[in-house]
């Protein structure tokens, strides 16, 4: 079996290094790891499935030699480095935005347009998390139905930004067990713990932010549905880890609840957990608990939408899955392997 050079851009981060842990799972064949960050982690080694590994400075050097990059570092870094590492001869996958709605640069959740990995140009994109935690359950709807509409809300865990919104978290909840006044927030614009706070990135448009957006633009990517309508709100959560969705979705063709059951439940990458009469609520409906550290995006709550004044043309859902794995990492491995399969 061929035997590749992997490089990981952004090691030490919350997504590199659940890309470490991917790559072994899923039985990558590494033969040779490099794994980079910033320069303040030069330096530091990491123990690794493939022995110790230090840690060096992203520069562009660094990809000499190496066959695929898994990025996990912020815009600015992609940006400057992967056109390089591309030049030297390496394939990058990208988790960052920088390149999402490249027209060059495909924009990949393995369950729905695997083919298209395979038209690159050196770069692929790894979209968006919540994107992909929404986009997974409503495929299989989708080629039953044809989706026309999509209203979404979202309820994204405090690591959908990286280890400083974990530690934030953890801090805050800390603060709050022991009484202690609570530090001025960081990596989120108010406190997280005991809050919500309704505002992820920046305004993009007409009031909606950019991470609102994505799910708008980055799906119509993925799906080739150009004039696929979504209205979506995101909302920071005090969850660790796993991001929520509630879906309301419109179809163009007829659905019965049964028929959306059954697809979702045969659906690749979906685990069905809907029994509201089930004795444990473990079964009742997924929660952002029980899909950390797993790779399936759990669906729940499965029901006609009542608001539709056409019955057989709206199905509401709730979604859980781990932003970290199949929101990042575990996508990004997964494409990675269509690449070398
Ligand atoms: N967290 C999620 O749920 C999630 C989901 C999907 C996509 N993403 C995307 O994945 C990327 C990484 O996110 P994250 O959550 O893992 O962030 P993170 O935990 O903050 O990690 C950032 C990583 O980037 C590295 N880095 C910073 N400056 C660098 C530089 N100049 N050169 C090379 N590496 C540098 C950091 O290294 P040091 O430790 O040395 O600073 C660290 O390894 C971002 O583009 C993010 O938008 C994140």
């Amino acid at each position: 079996m061929k035997m590749y050079t992997v490089a990981i851009v952004g090691a030490t981060g919350a997504v590199g290094t659940q890309m470490l842990a991917c790559l072994e799972e899923q039985q990558f064949p590494v033969g040779n790891l490099k794994l980079l960050a910033s320069p303040r982690s030069a330096g530091k080694v990491i123990e690794t499935p493939w022995g110790a590994v230090t840690i060096e400075a992203a520069a562009s050097e660094a990809f000499d030699g190496v066959d695929i990059v898994l990025g996990a570092a912020d815009d600015d870094v992609a940006l400057a480095l992967y056109p390089e590492a591309v030049k030297r001869g390496a394939v990058v996958v990208d988790n960052s935005h920088a390149f999402r709605l490249d027209p060059d640069v495909p924009l990949v959740v393995p369950e729905i347009n695997a083919a298209d990995a395979l038209d690159h140009k050196g770069i692929i994109a790894n979209p968006n998390c919540a994107t992909i935690i929404g986009l997974v359950p409503t495929w299989p709807l989708h080629q039953l139905a044809g989706v026309t509409r999509m209203i979404v809300s979202t309820y994204q865990a405090a690591s959908g930004a990286g280890v400083p919104g974990m530690r934030e978290l953890e801090e805050q909840i800390g603060c709050m067990g022991r009484g202690e006044e609570m530090p001025a927030p960081r990596a989120f614009a108010a406190q997280l713990a005991s809050n919500l706070i309704p505002q992820i990135g920046g305004e993009k448009f007409e009031g909606f932010t950019s991470e609102e957006m994505k799910l708008q633009n980055e799906g119509r990517k993925i799906m080739h549905l150009p004039n696929l309508r979504v209205n979506c709100t995101c909302v920071r959560v005090p969850v660790l880890r796993s991001h929520s969705e509630s879906i309301t979705l419109e179809f163009e063709r007829d659905i019965t609840l049964e028929q959306a059951r059954e697809a979702l439940a045969a659906a690749p990458g979906v685990k069905l957990v809907d029994d509201l009469d089930a004795q444990s609520p473990h079964d009742r409906w997924p929660m952002p608990l029980d899909t950390s550290d797993q790779d399936l995006i759990w669906v729940g709550r499965v029901r006609r939408d009542i608001s539709n004044p056409d019955e057989l043309r709206g199905i509401t859902f709730w979604c859980c899955g781990d932003q970290i794995r199949k929101g990042a990492a575990t996508n990004a491995v997964q494409i990675a392997k269509l690449l070398v399969e």
